[in-house]
């Protein structure tokens, strides 16, 4: 008989949201309008041309949800600061209303037992510093330290881990390069400026961090793409995914842990732009220690080297647009993945985050290592006994805690893992058409039902090793 796979005591277990995905309440004490407020009102940008105005009603019931947190019995509740709702305008007057929203949060968690980790930027960029340029301007990284410095003064040691930024690929490469993101611009050269003023934001919002708070803890979470040649005998094809691992990976990867970037990403990107953007001391600038590195994991990818064009296959898991976010890789294809696939058109494949973990600790073996996003959408359905039994979810989790579990067995150094998502939510350009929470929200009540995966969590977490599949879920 197998013995059920356990995680070290210490092993920290949470769940995240975003503040535009679930909070609502967009015009409340003052907030401002953000990139994705603009962007979601824009027809056709959304599904169903859905916005974030209610989404789960969050900053209403907030108490609620810290209560199914308590529940649920987390270590953990990753979410992250609209910084709109805190400084409407993204420079000058903070709210004192918004930032007493996210004090009492952080109390409330930590009266509860549950670690705050905070996202400083989940992609809700005050629209008056887009209206001046967002990202691709220079003067937001320092405007976004102020921001974090701000906050840091505000929330203090309260605050268990300071995450920057969430996902800047998807940030500056979907939001600049291929628009299906807001701010919605189809340029790649603006594009890798924003990711390097990304990067930079990192780096002098973490030295503003520390400068407050002295010993904060330091992260910031990448969605690294597992990226394979189609043919591993292939030279083009090796040399495709070497170019993907360039603009998805190590765009970050090299300024933030090497202290430079890639050389062959600059060759790659030399026909897009010059890279004056980079100034001297950036560098320098953004590689801060790290105390962990967030990493967000849900398919894999592979590539090949075709023709550029419009018959290039692009299933890379992003939505369609005519402009590729693969900036300079206009050739590389990505290829339909095998199945099985999640609800987004994900393909289910667990041991790529084994790989991922344990390839970051081959080359990062000082960076500790957290899973801050990993889940999936699936179509469910509310049963005659009003229970969610979303069976696949609880499948889905498993088998990726169980790769965690892997990859601690093969030496690598993963302090947690952040179940995307506790809520049902706001997914961005699909709307509320897909639904990630391992808790249910009923968008015309708002009110909130566990679904069977939130009893299977449960279980894990009180145990401490991981439940079979099977685990008969409903027992409130
Ligand atoms: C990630 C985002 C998160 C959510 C999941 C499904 O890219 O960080 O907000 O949308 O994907």
């Amino acid at each position: 008989m197998s013995t059920a796979r356990a995680f070290p005591a210490d092993f920290l277990w949470g769940a995240a949201t975003a503040a535009y995905q679930i909070e609502g309440g967009v015009t409340d004490g003052g907030r401002g309008v953000s990139i994705w407020d603009t962007f979601s009102h824009t027809p056709g940008r959304t599904l169903g041309g859905d916005t974030g105005d209610v989404a789960g009603d969050h900053f209403h019931r907030w108490r609620e949800d810290v209560a199914h947190m308590a529940d649920l019995g987390l270590g953990a509740y990753r979410f992250s600061i609209s910084w709109p709702r805190v400084q409407p305008g993204g420079s000058g007057e903070f709210s004192p209303e918004g930032i007493a929203f996210y004090s009492d949060l952080v109390d409330a968690l930590v009266a509860a037992g549950i670690e705050p980790v905070v996202t400083l930027y989940h992609w809700d960029l005050p629209q008056e510093l887009q209206d001046a340029g967002g990202w691709a301007n220079r003067a937001t990284a320092h405007l976004f330290a102020a921001y974090a410095e701000r906050m840091a003064r505000e929330l203090g040691a309260r605050v268990a881990i300071w995450t920057t930024l969430n996902e800047p690929w998807c940030a500056g490469f979907l939001g600049y390069a291929s628009g299906v993101h807001a701010p919605g611009c189809t340029d790649g050269a603006q594009a890798l400026a924003a990711v390097h003023h990304l990067n930079l934001a990192h780096g002098l919002a973490g030295r503003a961090i520390r400068g407050v708070l002295g010993e904060a803890k330091l992260s910031i979470t990448l969605n690294l793409h597992v990226v394979r040649p189609e043919d591993p005998a292939s030279a083009a094809d090796v040399d495709a995914a070497r170019q993907i691992d360039a603009v998805g990976n190590r765009v970050f990867l090299g300024p933030l842990l090497d202290g430079a970037y890639p050389a062959d990403l600059i060759a790659d990107t030399a026909h897009v732009t010059d890279w004056s953007f980079v100034h001297d001391g950036d560098l320098a600038t953004i590689h801060v220690p790290l105390d962990v590195l967030g990493v967000n994991y849900y398919a894999t990818s592979r590539v090949r080297r075709g023709v550029a064009g419009a018959d290039c296959e692009q299933a890379d898991g992003h939505a369609d647009s005519a402009a590729t976010p693969w900036v300079g890789a206009d050739d590389v294809e990505f290829v339909q993945q095998p199945g099985p696939y999640t609800a987004m058109g994900w393909n289910i494949e667990p041991a790529g985050l084994t790989d991922l973990l344990v390839s970051l600790h081959a080359t990062y073996p000082h960076t500790p290592l957290m899973v801050t996003e990993n889940g999936a959408a699936f179509g469910d359905e509310v049963a005659a006994d009003g229970a969610v039994h979303d069976a696949r979810r609880i499948a889905y989790l498993h088998d990726h805690i169980e790769a965690v579990g892997a990859a601690l067995d093969a030496g690598a150094d993963v302090r947690g893992y952040f179940v995307w998502s506790l809520l049902d939510n706001f997914e961005w350009a699909y709307g509320y058409d897909r639904r990630f929470g391992i808790i249910r929200i009923d968008y015309d009540t708002l009110a909130r039902t566990w679904k069977d995966s939130a009893f299977w969590y449960r279980e894990l977490i009180r145990t401490g090793t991981l439940p079979p599949a099977s685990f008969p879920a409903c027992v409130p």
